[in-house]
């Protein structure tokens, strides 16, 4: 099985140094592939992080008719490269072929491997006036429903079902424009409606959706196919539905994620980085909290830069839809809240299993107790080296940062999940001076 190997003598004793070039977002480049279903031709994207996940979509649309190429240029630790100008971030091109006549099956196999895959079903509802796509299952963070997905579809005018394991969705003609509201802004929701509406009939009004800036990179994109999208970046968004799109050539917008985790790591392991190609604006409340805690963060040249030379003051968290602080980075919030000094409350209001992470954290010595979707840290001022499991992308890459805090050796199995959502984790580490490596461990059953 694969892992990770962190070494550190504690929190301030391998310092990170240099500069961490952030890419395009994972989840906005998977959206955006899905959308090039929407119009036959070649759509190229700019700016796709090299990752596992996006050559599982490549396969996924190339089950569906199309052709896809993905061109990477590897890690590098120093110039921008030549074809992306994104140094050492991992991105790069995809281009992707689009059939007049697509097929409407996305197969268990890869929909299992990838839940993303469920916004496939938008688009083709939208061009083949049927989808079957297969029911993603379990997952590491929660149920994770889709609900509002079906219903949503529904008063689209598609007929929606469960068979066999598939959402089989269906619409006679052509969908129509209707009023819809989300229960909750779901991410998943709003895009899979957004991308079924601009080929529908009519006008459609979609309230309480999701304002991430994954979604607004979406609506940019369905934009300049020559979809009519307003409300860009607000709660409610209007699409007025065209017959029928065209390919284009667009960029994905910098992964905050990304970059919200180089800040945390600066945080957690001391040092002075350069952040470059994050959009800070993104991360406001993630920047005022770190400041909050005794961080120096300041603007720097295309992203920001994060400086700590000493322990930081813990501060609370509560994890919200955009622009709320993203659950995506609540578990690194914890990771740094164990090393701070002082307590730390940590409120999960968007997955309901995300705590799952605490328990690998307790085992590097965290002094921390959850119940419900609250959790309590108290910091201590150094954590303790020991083997722990990686259940998610994000839970992976915050116990390698608590393993950069921890006395002794570190390693996170499982560490594939990292390597979904993160170009080049290991080899940006080192290049800022972690002590990391890649490990064969033993499979968890043996
Ligand atoms: C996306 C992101 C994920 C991020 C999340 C919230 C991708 C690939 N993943 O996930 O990294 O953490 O947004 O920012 O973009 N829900 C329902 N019914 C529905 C839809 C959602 O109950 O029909 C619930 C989910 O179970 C979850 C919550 O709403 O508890 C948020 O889900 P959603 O915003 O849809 O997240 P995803 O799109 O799955």
């Amino acid at each position: 099985m694969q892992g990770f190997q962190v070494r550190s003598d504690g929190p301030l004793s391998h310092p990170l140094h240099g500069t961490a070039h952030v890419g395009g977002a994972k989840n906005s480049a998977l959206k955006l592939m899905a959308a090039a279903l929407l119009a036959p031709g070649r759509t190229e994207l700019a700016n796709v992080p090299d990752i596992l996940d996006v050559h599982v979509m490549a396969r996924l649309l190339e089950e569906l008719g199309c052709a896809v190429k993905v061109s990477h240029p590897g890690f590098s630790s120093g110039a921008p490269g030549p074809s992306t100008g994104a140094a050492g971030s991992g991105s790069g091109l995809v281009s992707i072929e689009v059939p007049e006549r697509l097929r409407h099956e996305a197969p268990y196999d890869l929909v299992r491997r990838l839940r993303a895959s469920i916004c496939v079903l938008g688009p083709l509802v939208a061009r083949c006036g049927r989808a079957r796509v297969a029911l993603p299952g379990g997952d590491n963070i929660g149920s994770r429903g889709l609900d509002m997905h079906f219903t949503g579809l529904t008063e689209l005018g598609a007929r929606v079902r469960i068979e066999h394991g598939f959402v089989v969705a269906d619409v006679p003609d052509r969908l129509r424009g209707a009023n819809l509201w989300l229960d909750f802004p779901s991410v998943g929701a709003t895009e899979n409606l957004l991308m079924a509406a601009v080929l529908a009939e009519g006008t459609t009004v979609i309230d309480n959706v999701a304002r991430e800036p994954e979604i607004v990179d979406l609506c940019q994109m369905l934009c300049e196919m020559g979809a009519e999208i307003e409300g860009l970046g607000g709660s409610t968004l209007t699409v007025y539905g065209v017959p029928q799109l065209r390919p284009v050539e667009h960029a994905t917008v910098p992964d905050r994620i990304v970059a919200g985790t180089w800040a945390f790591a600066a945080a957690v392991a001391g040092g002075d980085l350069v952040v470059r190609g994050g959009q800070a604006r993104h991360l406001d409340i993630v920047v005022d909290k770190l400041v909050s805690a005794g961080a120096d963060v300041q603007h720097a040249e295309d992203g920001f830069r994060v400086a700590v030379d000493r322990r930081l003051r813990a501060f609370d968290v509560v994890t919200l839809p955009y622009p709320g602080f993203p659950t995506d980075l609540q578990p690194f919030a914890m990771a740094l809240a164990a090393v701070c000094n002082g307590t730390a409350m940590v409120t999960e209001n968007v997955f309901e299993s995300r705590f799952m992470f605490a328990q690998e954290l307790a085992r590097l010595g965290a002094d921390l107790r959850t119940d419900g979707h609250h959790a309590v840290v108290r910091g201590r001022p150094l954590l303790s080296g020991a083997p722990v499991v990686a259940h998610d992308i994000r839970a992976g890459a915050a116990l390698v940062l608590a393993g950069l805090a921890a006395e002794g050796t570190t390693t996170v199995a499982q560490s594939q999940h990292v390597d979904r959502g993160y170009p080049f984790f290991v080899e940006i580490l080192r290049d800022l001076g972690a002590d990391i490596e890649r490990v064969e461990l033993p499979d968890l059953d043996e």
